[in-house]
């Protein structure tokens, strides 16, 4: 495989391929097949990235730190506090200044804007841990979960049930676009991704042989679809305020055993986590307590069932994030 990635930034799916994609995901599973056989890959040793958080994270945090340093790699972690980052200091500068220092930079925050200008100036690869646009590494993820399976993307009917234009259902609405996958929103209106985006999906499913649907009918939407994909119905960065008009909006369209049922019948359950399943949680004890809900967009029966592949998906970010690491950081021979 010629590596095409070298010195490039991974901000938007919108910038990479058919075959680049599949490429990230073919490497992913080499990764993951060596790391799962104790074959030690340490080809960055010696690099050091830096981790730009302005937004809370589990998976996507320890993803790049437990990828970094299996590929050899150092690491610098700033949270939303402690650096000049946007208070004192642009980030144009500070993505100058970073980039004097770092091989890479993985930011996760708020605008994509943010995420734009580090690539464009820090002269390093920027990764996209996640903005309010975007949340580009998850989607390697899932659909390398979707491949270990079904054995393939294209043609796979993928449904998304929930807030369809937050940064999950702009990502993963690209990504079936550009592999070839029939692609199903299932929300009200008011939450269907913006029509400039749309429109661009429609030419790239054209492209790959894939299908853009949108649907407020939860039966229509669920019908013999192969993946149903939710996520949670507010977004970090989004005021409390709007959770009580979401949850009204919302519970139509909450994955329950109905709705899996009329899905196909070896169809799997996925979420990028964390979900709001039960009231095991600080906030979903709060939410009880307000509005009577023990569970959100998906109920703790569908959770825990066999069909959920939620923590596949989870370790997956680990090995998908590593290739992207690899690949953008490996100086070509
Ligand atoms: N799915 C995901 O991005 O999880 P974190 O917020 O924990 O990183
Ligand atoms: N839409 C969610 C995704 C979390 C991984 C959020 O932005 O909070």
């Amino acid at each position: 495989m010629k590596n095409n990635f070298y010195g490039k930034s991974f901000l938007t799916l919108l910038d990479f391929s058919k075959e680049e994609i599949s490429d990230l995901l073919h490497v992913s599973a080499k990764l993951k097949a060596k790391k799962k056989a104790n074959v030690e890959c340490r080809p960055l040793e010696g690099k050091n990235v830096v981790l730009l958080f302005e937004k809370d994270s589990t998976r996507t945090r320890c993803a790049f730190q437990v990828g970094a340093n299996d590929l050899g790699m150092n690491v610098t972690y700033l949270g939303p506090t402690g650096s000049q980052m946007g208070k004192k200091e642009s980030i144009k500068d500070t993505a100058r200044v970073l980039g004097r220092m770092f091989d890479g930079i993985e930011y996760r925050g708020y605008k994509q804007e943010t995420v734009d200008i580090l690539g464009q100036f820090s002269g390093v690869p920027v990764w996209n841990g996640l903005t309010d646009m975007y949340h580009p590494t998850q989607i390697l993820a899932d659909f390398m979960t979707i491949i270990e399976k079904f054995g393939h993307l294209e043609g796979i009917n993928f449904s998304y049930f929930g807030d369809a234009r937050n940064n999950m259902g702009n990502s993963l609405m690209i990504g079936c676009a550009k592999m070839g996958m029939h692609f199903t929103a299932c929300a009200p209106k008011d939450l269907w991704p913006n029509k400039e985006l749309i429109e661009k999906c429609q030419v790239l499913a054209k492209e790959s042989g894939g299908t853009i649907r949108f649907t407020e009918d939860v039966t229509e939407g669920s019908k013999d679809q192969d993946v149903i994909y939710t996520d949670v119905w507010v977004s970090m960065g989004e005021p409390d305020e709007v959770w009580i008009e979401r949850i009204e909006q919302l519970m139509p369209y909450q994955v329950n055993k109905t709705l899996m049922s009329n899905a196909s019948e070896n169809a799997i359950f996925m979420h990028c986590l964390p979900a709001f399943h039960n009231t095991e949680t600080k906030i979903g004890k709060e939410l009880f307590k307000k509005f009577g809900v023990d569970a959100l967009e998906v109920t703790e029966e569908v959770f825990e069932s066999v069909q959920s592949v939620v923590f596949d998906e989870a370790e997956n970010r680990l090995h998908t994030i590593k290739a992207v690491m690899y690949l953008t950081l490996r100086e070509p021979k």
